[in-house]
């Protein structure tokens, strides 16, 4: 989808992806990243999600990317946080405490835009990509994160004939196809999940997995002396 698509969404309020809890999948599988408390967290294409806040009071620092400005600001007036606002190169930056919203093209964005970070959660980011765009979403993700992080990621795969996306269909093979060399790739859980989604059902879908994955770069082999 073009960017132009998503302001589009956000103007129009047509948000039925955002999820008024923190994700559940969060909450069952993040403690099996092992992480320290004080590791900074990406959140790319964030939106306005509450799973931020949860990864905050973890004790985490956050940086979400999010390309709508609609979608950032109303986050903070929801949650009623009012953050210091810097301009950089890129566009604005959204700071409150521990949390950093970069409104920006995920795309445009490098290491140094976003900082060191040891983990990632990913809910709703690759699905709302079309097959087109997502092998240079997760080569440009394995460059923006650190060397040995990790990361969350829910996927839904159901028949794509039967409805549009987004979100997509990514099938488990896509998976291994798109992060597989440069990352281990584990499958946590999986679910019938079509059962939960009556705007899916709605749409014509009859059947949809839901998958929570364990992303880990892989350590680059020494170089011999
Ligand atoms: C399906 S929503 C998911 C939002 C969030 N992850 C959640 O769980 O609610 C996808 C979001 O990505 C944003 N987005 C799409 N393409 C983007 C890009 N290239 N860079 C930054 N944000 C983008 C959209 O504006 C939208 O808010």
């Amino acid at each position: 989808m073009d960017l132009e698509f998503w302001h589009e969404r956000w103007q129009a309020n047509q948000v039925g992806f955002h999820q008024g809890e923190t994700n559940r999948h969060l909450l069952r599988h993040w403690p099996q990243l092992g992480l320290a408390k004080d590791s900074r967290i990406l959140v790319p294409l964030c939106g306005k999600s509450r799973d931020m806040l949860w990864l905050l009071e973890q004790g985490h620092t956050v940086v979400g990317i999010e390309v709508s400005q609609l979608a950032i600001e109303a986050f903070f007036a929801e949650n009623n946080l009012t953050p210091e606002i810097h301009e950089e190169h890129y566009g604005r930056r959204y700071v409150v405490d521990q949390l950093e919203l970069l409104c920006a093209d995920f795309f445009s964005l490098g290491q140094q835009d976003i900082g060191v970070v040891s983990a990632f959660f990913d809910r709703a980011a690759l699905i709302a990509l079309t097959p087109a765009q997502r092998p240079r979403y997760a080569v440009h993700l394995k460059q923006l994160i650190d060397h040995g992080a990790s990361g969350l990621l829910i996927t839904l795969e159901y028949n794509q004939l039967e409805m549009n996306g987004p979100p997509f269909s990514v099938p488990r093979e896509e998976i291994c196809h798109l992060f597989e060399p440069g990352f281990t790739v584990e499958q946590l859980f999986q679910f019938d999940a079509l059962a939960e989604y009556r705007r899916f059902r709605e749409k014509g879908l009859t059947a949809l997995t839901e998958r929570v994955w364990c992303l880990r770069c892989r350590q680059l082999p020494a170089k011999p002396s």
